[in-house]
């Protein structure tokens, strides 16, 4: 299973680049305004820090626009995957971004039917958002269970990304139903190494360890 960290932030990124578990990056028009930064300068500089897929989100809602938008992006750098939204016009530039051999992921995927169209024209992911079903009092991980089953069944090859992720329940949820990627904010990647038996354990180790230890040990 890939982690991928879901953030614009420079910061975050290199924090996390550091555990040597991130597989690469998603962004998104909300994210990259929180930096006022630049979106392309991010995006290079993200490059420069992650040798993985760095996704990319388009702003136009036509499919000329999206066209336009995914070329220059896709210029970028070879990592840079672009984003494009579930709509009828972001599916006509899909068609066409899948025959010209530019990665993608579909972003804002609610329901398994937008999925399977998505993977019919080729999309290298599929982003469907978990976090913001359980926002409003549904399950979002059933919707992982049956796009695993519906790509398992015709052997698509586009990618499963688990986005708006919220805790660490999530990434474990994800990884049951066989998930290709979980992109995760920070605090969440941070929360999957900790145990509170684990820092118990190890203070009792090091206090017991400290009898034992001759004097200039200590
Ligand atoms: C990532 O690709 C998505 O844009 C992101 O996970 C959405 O998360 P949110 O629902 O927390 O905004």
């Amino acid at each position: 299973m890939k982690f991928f960290l879901d953030t614009a932030n420079i910061d975050e990124i290199r924090n996390a680049a550091e555990y040597g578990l991130i597989d690469g990056v998603t962004t998104n028009p909300s994210l990259v305004s929180k930096e006022g930064r630049d979106f392309r300068e991010i995006l290079l500089e993200i490059t420069r820090i992650v040798d993985g897929p760095i996704s990319a989100e388009v702003v136009s809602t036509d499919a000329s626009g999206i066209l336009r938008e995914a070329y220059d992006l896709a210029k970028i750098h070879k990592n840079i995957v672009v984003k494009v939204p579930m709509i009828k016009e972001g599916m006509k530039a899909l068609k066409q971004l899948s025959k010209d051999g530019i990665k993608t992921n579909i972003t804002l995927v609610f329901n398994s039917n937008q999925a399977l169209v998505a993977a019919k024209l080729g999309a290298t992911y599929v982003s469907p958002f978990v976090g913001r079903f359980d926002d409003i009092s549904e399950v979002g991980m059933d919707l992982i269970g049956d796009i695993a089953q519906i790509f398992a069944n015709y052997q698509f090859s586009t990618q499963i990304l688990v986005a708006s992720i919220r805790h660490p329940l999530h990434v474990r949820e994800a990884a049951l139903l066989g998930a290709h990627v979980a992109t995760m904010p920070f605090k969440v990647l941070e929360q999957l190494l900790k145990h509170p038996l684990t820092d118990i354990g190890l203070e009792r180790f090091l206090k017991d360890w400290e009898k034992v230890a001759k004097p200039s040990q200590r």
